[in-house]
């Protein structure tokens, strides 16, 4: 079904966001807004905060934000269909009920159907799984002692020995098999056409942090090869940037997530009662996916297995962990192999032991390289400490440096005197010395000045925004080619064009974009404080400095591109023009 943007606009502005909001998490009013727990990061003192004016709803803590649609599509896990059909019929408005045409389908957002076909999968393998051919899986999950609330609650299923009855079913449902095949789901061969890609597999369904089926783990039945069968990349499945079990861990409290290498480690700490942990998807961890935990914790826990891989991918992680800024400590799984080992064997007592035991991730660093050293050979034990010497450089901050190596010096019996002229060998060798005070590169330097323009032009939609009246005060000098960036770019276009015509709707800018990290990313700008300025001189001063800011980085990004770009001239006369006038006038907040 695909919905004209008046329709779906009128569906928007007709159900009021605190309203539908409200339904669903307590509000309190503050200020101009209303504010509440987030429901979706698990937090203790409201950040989460709803505006009555703009629409929207933003999350100040795990940054979630977007309009009445994204709200129940995250919450209900929805399609944007189904979210608009459940508040047409809230808001009493009748949706034209016409078949879909060939056209409208493939109008159709891509990523719903996606979504949609997955889903639909899910449901597929779910009733397989309780039917008579599913009875080789549910004996498979018995014997690995999944209760039956566990593989409820994972959406666990199975695919059966014949690949033709998903297909049929999903062809049913009025998939095309072309978006079947899209979806990973399937493959054609030669002999049997479209025929299912999982066979004879217990079906592990992966969900984004909303609960949406994006792709699934399919795990062989004994031994064979693969072992696990995950879906392709898709629009929808992007490995670097999902986790297994993240759906639920995010809203455990327990202010830290358990990091696990597979979905079956995941189930197994979730039955214990550990419902923090999490894995990737097939692949290793990626620093997308450190900062994807970060939203939501400050400590991550690895429980990695504990054979040579485990312990190297363990080093990995913890590098990734460190850059995004978030402690790391390592669980020792020992004698097992496994999380899930551990628990059938040991249980979630012993477990929380391990946990509360867990060593500090540089500890564990260096207790693996001293595992590489024969310590009763001097030579061998010089190089160790020279080791030790070099990745206790790579502390940027000195009081955490020297506590470090105080730290480490007592567990290996080094001299502190001795470690530390070491390091300060090691570091006047390598340049090292005071890293915090080395010149900024040419990159960095680059990236900052970037990162100030668009932060300008995104204080000037943020601000506008807040006093819409503003608009007509900044017309004569900013017009929509000003923004450089693209995401401000669009946003700019519809809200000028828009208020040109005195419309002030800025949720309904975000049903433009269909990514979800830029819905996310669009309710920010339109939720982010502005700063706060006592006087009205000041507002001013910070109000022209903005404009000033957009401008001149416009003029610049035109004066580059002068050679390869026609239009780029005419952006430089005028953008000069605009400049100068800039300089002379005052513009009042009045
Ligand atoms: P493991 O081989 O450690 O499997 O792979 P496991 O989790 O212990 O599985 P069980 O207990 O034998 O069922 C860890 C993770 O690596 C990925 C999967 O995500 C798995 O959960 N993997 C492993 C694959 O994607 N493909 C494979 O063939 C094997
Ligand atoms: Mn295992």
């Amino acid at each position: 079904m695909y919905y004209s943007d008046e329709i779906i606009e009128e569906v928007r502005s007709r159900n009021d966001i605190v309203d539908v909001v409200s339904g669903y998490v307590k509000l309190q009013k503050k200020g101009g807004n209303h504010w509440g727990l987030c429901p979706f990061h698990n937090e203790k003192s409201p950040s989460f905060s709803v505006s009555g004016s703009k629409q929207m709803y933003h999350c100040f803590g795990c940054g979630a934000g977007g309009n009445v649609f994204t709200f129940l599509m995250n919450y209900e896990n929805f399609t944007f269909p189904e979210a608009i059909k459940t508040l047409a019929e809230r808001a009493g408005v009748q949706l034209p009920e016409v078949e879909d045409s060939e056209e409208a389908r493939q109008k159709k957002n891509r990523r719903t159907r996606l979504l949609e076909v997955n889903k639909e999968a899910a449901k597929f393998f779910y009733y397989q799984l309780r039917s008579p051919q599913g009875e080789i899986g549910a004996a498979y999950l018995e014997k690995r002692q999944l209760s039956q609330e566990t593989v409820q609650h994972f959406g666990l299923g199975y695919s059966g020995k014949s690949g033709a009855y998903l297909v049929q079913y999903l062809r049913q449902k009025g998939f095309e098999d072309e978006l079947i095949k899209e979806a990973g789901l399937a493959t054609y061969s030669e002999r049997g056409g479209l025929v299912s890609q999982f066979w004879n597999r217990v079906m592990f369904p992966i969900q984004d942090i909303n609960h949406r089926v994006i792709g699934f783990g399919g795990r062989v039945m004994g031994d064979g090869e693969p072992k696990y069968l995950n879906s392709p990349e898709t629009p929808v499945f992007d490995k670097r940037r999902n986790l297994y079990g993240l759906n639920f861990a995010r809203t455990a409290k327990t202010g830290n997530i358990i990091l696990c290498e597979g979905y079956m480690d995941v189930i197994a700490m979730h039955q214990a009662g550990f419902t923090q942990a999490v894995a990737s998807l097939g692949t290793a961890f990626t620093s997308e996916q450190a900062s994807l935990l970060h939203r939501y914790t400050e400590n991550v826990l690895l429980a990695y297995d504990s054979d040579g891989a485990g312990v190297k991918a363990a080093l990995r992680g913890i590098g990734i962990l460190r850059e995004a800024g978030l402690t790391g400590k390592v669980i020792n799984m020992q004698p097992y192999k496994d999380p899930d080992e551990f628990m059938k064997n040991l249980g979630k007592e012993a477990f929380q032991e391990r946990i509360d035991q867990a060593e500090n991730s540089f500890f564990f660093e260096i207790r693996i390289l001293s595992q590489q050293y024969n310590m009763q050979d001097p030579e061998e034990k010089t190089k160790f400490h020279r080791e030790i010497a070099k990745k206790l450089c790579e502390f940027k901050e000195e009081v955490e440096r020297d506590n470090y190596l105080q730290a480490i010096g007592e567990k290996y019996f080094i001299g502190i005197e001795n470690l530390r002229k070491l390091v300060g060998n090691y570091a006047a060798q390598t340049g090292l010395v005071k890293p915090m005070e080395r010149p900024k590169s040419g990159q960095a330097q680059k990236n900052t000045q970037e990162e100030q323009s668009r932060k300008s032009q995104r204080l000037l939609l943020t601000w506008i925004g807040d006093e819409p009246g503003l608009y007509q005060k900044i017309r004569k000098y900013i017009t929509v080619d000003d923004f450089t960036e693209d995401l401000y770019k669009q946003v700019a276009d519809r809200l000028f064009r828009e208020l040109d015509q005195g419309i002030f709707s800025p949720a309904g800018i975000i049903s433009m974009f269909e990514d979800e990290e830029e819905q996310r990313q669009v309710a920010q700008l339109f939720n982010t404080n502005l700063p706060a300025l006592e006087t009205r001189q000041e507002r001013e001063k910070a109000f022209h400095d903005i404009i000033y800011g957009v401008k001149k980085n416009s003029y610049d990004y035109y004066t580059s591109r002068m050679g390869s770009d026609v239009t780029a001239l005419n952006q430089v006369i005028a953008g000069k023009k605009a400049l100068e006038e800039l300089a002379k006038t005052h513009i009042s907040l009045e």
